[in-house]
C-alpha cells in the first residue's frame, strides 16, 4: 500500500525515541493547538549551559510523534544557543519530510522545544538572544499551528 510518510518518520512514528516523564526537569514547556486539540510536552536537563537530557509527550497525531521524536534526539548534546537556532525546517530536514497537509504538526515541537528553553531561562535568570519575543503564554489564537480536522 502506497503511503504519504517515508521511513524515517514510521520509524519515529512507530518506536519513538525519547518518550516520558522526567524527574525533576531543569525547564519544561507545552504548546498545544486549540484547532485539533494536539498537545506537546518537552523537559530537558541542563548541566553546564548544554541540553543532556530531552524527553516528551505527545497527544498527537503519528507526525507529531515522530517530530518530537527527531526534535528532542536533535537538542541533546547541544547548548541552549546551539538548540534555539533549531528551526521547525531543520526538524523537517531531519526527518526527510512530512507530506505537505502535516508540516504544521511539526511546529509543535519547535515551539514546545522554546518553551522549555523559556522556562529553563525563568528559572534561572538567564537571557538567551533567541527567545525575544517569545511568549509561552500567547493568546490560544496565536497557537494555531494550522492543523485541519478534516486532514487528520
Ligand atoms: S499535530 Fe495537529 S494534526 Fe498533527
Amino acid at each position: 500500500m502506497a503511503t504519504l510518510y517515508n521511513d524515517k518518520v514510521i520509524k519515529h512514528f512507530t518506536d519513538p525515541h525519547n518518550v516520558g516523564e522526567m524527574q525533576n526537569p531543569d525547564g519544561e514547556g507545552t504548546y498545544g493547538s486549540p484547532v485539533c486539540g494536539d498537545m506537546m510536552k518537552i523537559s530537558i536537563k541542563v548541566e553546564n549551559g548544554v541540553i543532556v537530557d530531552a524527553k516528551f509527550k505527545t497527544f498527537g497525531c503519528g507526525s507529531a510523534i515522530a517530530s518530537s521524536s527527531v526534535a528532542t534526539d536533535m537538542i541533546k548534546g547541544k547548548t541552549i544557543e546551539e538548540a534555539l537556532k533549531i528551526t521547525n525546517q531543520d526538524v523537517l530536514d531531519e526527518l526527510g519530510g512530512l507530506p505537505a497537509i502535516k508540516v504544521h504538526c511539526s511546529v509543535l515541537a519547535d515551539h514546545a522545544i522554546r518553551a522549555a528553553i523559556y522556562d529553563y531561562a525563568q528559572r534561572n535568570g538567564k537571557y538567551y538572544a533567541g527567545l525575544e519575543g517569545f511568549d509561552p503564554n500567547a493568546d490560544e489564537e496565536d497557537r494555531n499551528h494550522g492543523c485541519d480536522m478534516e486532514n487528520r
